[in-house]
């Protein structure tokens, strides 16, 4: 993917309700995660239920660039046989992460402490995108870096061939940031720290300590610190993927605003620092409910179930950011549909994703008649209630999969079809999408098919 292919416009339009099950596809974090700790580990990683999306593809291929051994299975699985920590070898051409900002950022902070010269860049969407939040810790490590101007990709690094270890206070409440600065620490001797201002999601640490790393976190003066001792022998580990909530946040959102919807989603993980939208949706009197709790992949799974009713705006909490950085674009259409304002505080972040997403969200939204505030770090959508939608417009996806995605669910609750222009770059976190929501009877149609 270049984000130069000819786009594919679709337009949703109202119909019955949704109805029926939902699987959808592994959790994009894990996916990344399992892959990369997998090729720092000794021994054969079995992955199941990995996303086999573009984005977890690309990771896949940078992996083997390093001279790790990433193969897809006749029975689904993927085995990953690693180099061990410290073992990377050094790329013989430049890696392109696509669309992938944490593939990017958390391979870098992988190669950070190894020494290596690799040459990184990625689609146009990813090459505007600041990388200056990971090269600055990395050089902290001892690495060595070239970007272009801004900290943008393409970028060159040089690993540190005499690591130190980083105590990082991290000025972003930033997963990708955490991660980089915890893979890089794998290769420096003695504690590498990563302090935080609010718990971001926390698959990194999860999984090194599952793989026998001595993590641990300290909340001591308020922040979040988390640690790991440098130098573990990393132990090849099953990883079962569970279903990403970021994915299954589509369906169920749509379930909830077209009339007369009830979808189930088996399988999604309940990780508290991924479940912000859900307790948001629950605020708004969303009829979501939870059954079959267990654990995949040591996280906490459960099924969803969501059906359609009326909505009240809420006041999002900015603290609540971290744990829904990705949900908001799908919020935002749900938020259209209810009755009243939802308000979203400190979700600046969301300007530095795939596109600026509040401004994508804000202009779709217009262009479909819903009225809008938008600020630097925040925004405000006035609910047109249940049914109320005008719809009728087309919104830009601006090679950002979630603001498609999002706007063909507001699309099967609004009183005319909303259009998207580009919708390709739905198969980097979600391929499938489209006829899952058909299966569970959305129309979907191309745009200009006249649906
Ligand atoms: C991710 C972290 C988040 C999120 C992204 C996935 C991760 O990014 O938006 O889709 O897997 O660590 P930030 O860390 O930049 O908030």
């Amino acid at each position: 993917m270049t984000g130069d292919e000819t786009p594919i416009g679709l337009r949703a339009r109202r119909t019955g309700g949704l109805r029926g099950t939902a699987r959808v596809p592994g959790d994009k974090s894990v996916s990344h995660r399992a892959l990369i700790i997998g090729s720092l580990a000794v021994g054969e990683t079995v992955v199941t239920g990995l996303l086999e999306s573009r984005d977890v593809l690309d990771t896949a291929r940078a992996m083997r660039a390093f001279g790790a051994q990433v193969d897809r299975c006749a029975d689904d699985t993927w085995r990953v046989h690693g180099v061990g920590v410290g073992g990377f070898a050094e790329p013989d051409d430049v890696i392109d992460f696509g669309n992938s900002g944490t593939g990017a950022r958390l391979v870098i902070g992988a190669a950070a402490t190894q020494p290596v010269t690799a040459t990184y860049t990625g689609d146009r969407s990813l090459r505007a995108r600041p990388m200056g939040r990971v090269i600055e810790p990395m050089t902290v490590f001892g690495a060595r870096c070239i970007a272009r101007s801004g900290g943008r990709l393409p970028l060159t690094m040089s690993g540190a061939e005499s690591p130190v270890p980083a105590d990082y206070r991290s000025p972003h409440a930033s997963a990708q940031v955490k991660s980089a600065v915890l893979l890089a620490g794998l290769n420096a001797p003695g504690i590498t720290r990563c302090s935080e201002a609010i718990a971001t999601r926390d698959h990194t640490e999860r999984m090194l300590a599952d793989f026998g790393a001595e993590v641990g976190v300290d909340t001591d003066d308020g922040r979040r610190t988390v640690f790991v001792r440098g130098q573990p022998e990393l132990r090849a580990r099953p990883v079962n993927v569970p279903s990403d909530p970021s994915s299954a946040a589509f369906p169920v959102c749509a379930a909830l605003i077209a009339e007369g919807s009830d979808v189930t989603v088996p399988g999604v993980s309940r990780n508290p620092t991924r479940d912000g939208l859900y307790r948001t949706l629950l605020e708004m009197g969303a009829d979501i409910t939870f059954s079959n709790g267990s654990v995949a992949g040591g996280e906490p799974v459960a099924d969803v179930r969501a059906r359609f009713g009326a909505l009240q705006g809420v006041v999002v909490p900015p603290e609540r950011a971290p744990s829904m950085i990705d949900e908001y674009p799908v919020l935002a259409a749900v938020a259209a549909c209810a009755e009243g304002a939802t308000v979203m505080h400190g979700i600046g972040e969301l300007r530095v994703k795939e596109s600026d997403r509040i401004d994508a969200v804000a202009r779709g939204l217009e262009a479909n008649g819903v009225r809008i505030e938008e600020e630097a770090n925040s925004l405000v959508v006035h609910g047109c209630g249940a049914g109320g939608v005008p719809g009728g417009g087309l919104a830009e996806s601006r090679l950002d999969h979630r603001i498609a995605m999002s706007f063909l669910c507001l699309g099967l609750a609004a009183r005319n079809a909303v259009a998207v222009d580009d919708c390709t770059m739905i198969g980097t976190s979600f391929p499938g999408f489209v006829s899952l929501m058909r299966e569970l009877g959305a129309e979907i149609a191309e745009a200009g098919t006249g649906a």
